[in-house]
């Protein structure tokens, strides 16, 4: 059986992924790059700059900006984003996950966070959930970001478990990818067509639930 799980934020607990895609979409519409839903896909579980180095990449505004220039868009972007979570609260969370987080509580699973996001915290706080969580992985104390294993791999050490003996729940490629080279089971929230095939995926978090992961876990893992 696994012994611990490890959670993304964004778009797995909460809906935040399209908070965060309307803070992008303002700052890039002011830069004049267009970026789509599509485009969207590539920014899920990437870190802040990262991911303003691909929408520039994606305008061919890379050689545009001083480097002070590109830390005041990063800014921009989060004050837009952070404007827009302060009326979070337990109404938030999506369906399905209080329920899984109770029974893996009850069933003592390990509980951790794995979000890129430096907002999670708050948000965990905002949604009531931060007692739930054993521990949460910091971003900034890893150095590569999603999709390479770090912040998974820093979130198993954190609460001592085995990677191997951990599933992680993630909504973007980015992350599936960081879960599978960290060694533990993915399971997706999301379609086929963003998240690819050859893995438990759920189309959306209602279907989440302890009795699901164990199945998905016998299946590859047994
Ligand atoms: C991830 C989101 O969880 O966190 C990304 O999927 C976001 O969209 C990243 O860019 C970093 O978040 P923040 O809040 O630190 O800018
Ligand atoms: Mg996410």
């Amino acid at each position: 059986m696994f012994e611990a799980v490890l959670f993304d934020l964004d778009g797995v607990i909460t809906d935040t992924a399209e908070y965060h895609y309307q803070a992008w979409k303002a700052l890039a519409d002011r830069l004049d790059v267009e970026i789509d839903r599509t485009f969207n896909e590539k920014l899920k579980g990437v870190s802040r700059e990262d991911s303003l180095r691909l929408i520039l990449e994606h305008g061919g505004q890379t050689e545009l900006y001083s480097e002070d220039e590109f830390h005041a868009f990063a800014k921009d972007k989060n004050d837009f984003y952070v404007e827009s979570i302060q009326a979070f609260s337990a109404d938030d969370i999506y369906p399905g996950i209080l329920p899984l987080l109770n029974d893996l509580k009850k069933n003592n699973i390990k509980i951790a966070l794995a979000s890129a996001s430096k907002n999670g915290p708050f948000l965990l706080e905002r949604m009531g959930l931060t007692d739930y969580f054993d521990a949460i992985a910091d971003p900034a104390a890893v150095k590569k970001g999603k999709p390479a294993p770090d912040l998974f791999l820093l979130a198993a050490e954190k609460i001592d478990a085995e990677i191997e003996n951990c599933l992680g729940i993630e909504d973007a490629q980015a992350g599936i990818i960081a879960i599978q080279s960290a060694g533990a089971l993915p399971i997706g929230v999301g379609s086929v067509e963003d998240l690819g095939e050859g893995i438990s995926l759920v189309s959306d978090t209602s279907k989440l639930s302890y009795a699901y992961l164990i199945e998905e876990w016998q299946k590859t893992r047994a």
